[in-house]
């Protein structure tokens, strides 16, 4: 494997493989592990805002041994006009081992992979509305950590689904999992045309029996003209609380990818409640970036 940009080209073999590699990094001291990769390098490129991914990612690359820049976009010569494929090659030429790569056009990180000729791996850290795939393989990584297998798992997903690309990895790595079912809640208008089928009637069945229960945010930066929607009163229809959590089975698992809005889409006795794993995620999100990397420059 030689980039990452979308998880559909994962199967589910190499997603086990990840969860057992994160696994072993888990249990590594990191004394050893940055032994692993010790003078390669790494460069971030987030042209969208980030905390906890882009913190990951270099804290991924630290403990691995390999040295990680991350390119400052505001005071970069993109704000002087130039292009990103001028910007890519120029820091290609400097000899750089991984591109990650975080842009508000989907498949923006396909085409740079193809500016590059292949050469340079690159992972996604998030291309517009697209695919977000290692947020996507630390959720399912903390998933199988609760509940062992996919296969008769009930899967709830929350929220402003038109505009997350977490929800869209997350989806099509359930789907290469054979995950039981996938259940989605929120007004029609913010569920993509292809994952219609999964739309429940209201709350109460989308969450209903179920083993995970994912909350989205709503990406209000995201929205255009054509998402007439309003948010108000949002946590009255959409919202999670303790009370609609009893839907779910018993030992039902609550997850975020942050960051979360609280009082919006999700109630603090949720967020901060025994059943939320929200932190665990990203705690995991480390592991599984360790992971990753590993694999592709070994
Ligand atoms: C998400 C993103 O940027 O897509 N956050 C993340 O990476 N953990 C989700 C969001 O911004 O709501």
């Amino acid at each position: 494997m030689k980039h990452l940009l979308d998880i559909k080209a994962l199967s589910a073999s190499d997603i086990h493989a990840l969860f057992e590699q994160a696994r072993q990094f888990k249990n590594t001291p990191i004394k050893q592990s940055q032994k692993l990769h010790q003078g390669r390098s790494a460069m971030a490129l987030f042209f969208e805002n980030s905390t906890r991914t882009l913190t990951s990612f270099q804290l991924a690359c630290q403990r691995l041994g390999i040295d990680i820049t991350a390119l400052n976009i505001e005071h970069s010569s993109t704000k002087k006009g130039e292009t990103l494929r001028d910007t890519l090659l120029t820091l290609n030429a400097m000899q750089t081992d991984l591109f990650i790569v975080r842009h508000s056009q989907n498949n923006i990180q396909q085409s740079m992979a193809e500016w590059l000729n292949h050469q340079t791996s690159i992972i996604n850290a998030g291309d517009g509305t697209n695919q977000h795939p290692t947020q996507g393989l630390l959720d399912l990584y903390t998933i199988w950590q609760h509940k062992k297998a996919f296969e008769n798992l009930k899967v709830a997903i929350i929220g402003d689904l038109k505009h997350s690309r977490v929800a869209n990895s997350l989806m099509d790595g359930l789907t290469t999992l054979n995950v039981g079912e996938i259940k989605l809640y929120a007004p029609e208008a913010l569920i993509p045309e292809s994952r219609k089928t999964w739309l429940a009637d209201d709350m109460k069945s989308c969450i209903q029996d179920a083993d995970v229960v994912v909350m989205l945010r709503i990406q209000k930066e995201r929205f255009t003209a054509e998402d007439p929607i309003s948010i108000e009163n949002w946590h009255q229809h959409y919202g999670l609380n303790q009370e609609r959590l009893q839907w779910a089975k018993e030992d039902a698992i609550v997850m975020h990818p942050g960051p979360i809005n609280r009082g919006i889409e999700i109630a603090d006795e949720v967020a901060d409640g025994l059943q939320s794993v929200i932190l665990e995620q990203v705690k995991n999100g480390v592991l599984m970036r360790q992971a990753l990397i590993h694999q592709l420059l070994s």
